[in-house]
């Protein structure tokens, strides 16, 4: 049976950038199921962050399962070198080149859960060729680039629109940006399983005083579950 349970994946785009490891450690002793790490190239997106180098050094640091979110551009000179680099999860954008079918068997061919996101702008058609190819779609729920942004809510109609054209495949539908205990239950209720969240996950708490970031994590699961029932 394929793991549908609602899963919490702090983005540590919103850590304390001087001590990424202990933030990775802190977020999964207090309860994150995920860890995703945000990929920026100052191209496809407007923002510079990690390598693979980076991703190769936090690697030691995740006991679960690093869900690595690729917003560069071109894509597929790199996805050998994150691979390399111990990601579970690669995701890349439908938006980001003409290739987009051959860049996911290449993920797979690497070993790795492809997964495709889609910006705010792109319709869900985007990605019904793929859906046999992926493991994960991501529905951008902010413009990417910045962590901490307002939640854009009429992509909640595409997620409903996704989780119905998944149907029972194995596809995680996972939802990033703008994710609090106020937006949780509206995605959960649309379909969604995997939530990432960046600042309402790390707000309050520090790798020396984490209990913050085990109480944001409870109650954006919380939220989420009640937008089950
Ligand atoms: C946006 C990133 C998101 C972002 C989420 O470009 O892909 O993962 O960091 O951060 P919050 O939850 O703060 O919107
Ligand atoms: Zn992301």
């Amino acid at each position: 049976m394929f793991d549908r349970s609602i899963k919490i994946a702090p983005s540590i785009l919103a850590a304390d950038f001087a001590s990424f490891g202990a933030e990775c450690r802190a977020v999964e002793a207090e309860g994150a199921d995920w860890v995703h790490v945000d990929v920026m190239d100052g191209h496809f997106v407007p923002n510079l962050t990690f390598g693979p180098a980076m991703c190769a050094a936090l690697r030691p640091h995740i006991r679960g399962v690093m869900d690595v979110h690729l917003m560069i551009s071109p894509v597929d000179p790199y996805l050998e070198a994150y691979a390399k680099a111990g990601a579970d999860n690669i995701t890349v954008h439908v938006e980001a080149g003409p290739h987009i079918h051959r860049t996911l068997q290449a993920i797979a061919a690497l070993g790795k859960r492809p997964g495709v996101a889609i910006n705010p702008g792109t319709p869900v058609e985007a990605v019904a060729e793929l859906l046999d190819l992926v493991g994960l779609v991501c529905v951008m729920t902010v413009n990417p680039g910045f962590g901490g942004q307002g939640f854009i809510e009429t992509q909640l109609a595409k997620i409903a629109r996704l989780r119905q054209m998944i149907g029972d495949r194995p596809v995680h539908l996972e939802v990033d940006g703008g994710i609090s205990a106020t937006t949780a239950p509206l995605v959960t209720r649309a379909g969604a399983d995997v939530l990432v969240a960046g600042a309402a996950v790390f707000k309050g708490g520090t790798p020396e005083a984490p209990a913050a970031y085990g109480a944001n994590i409870r109650a954006i699961r919380a939220a989420a579950e009640t937008g089950l029932r």
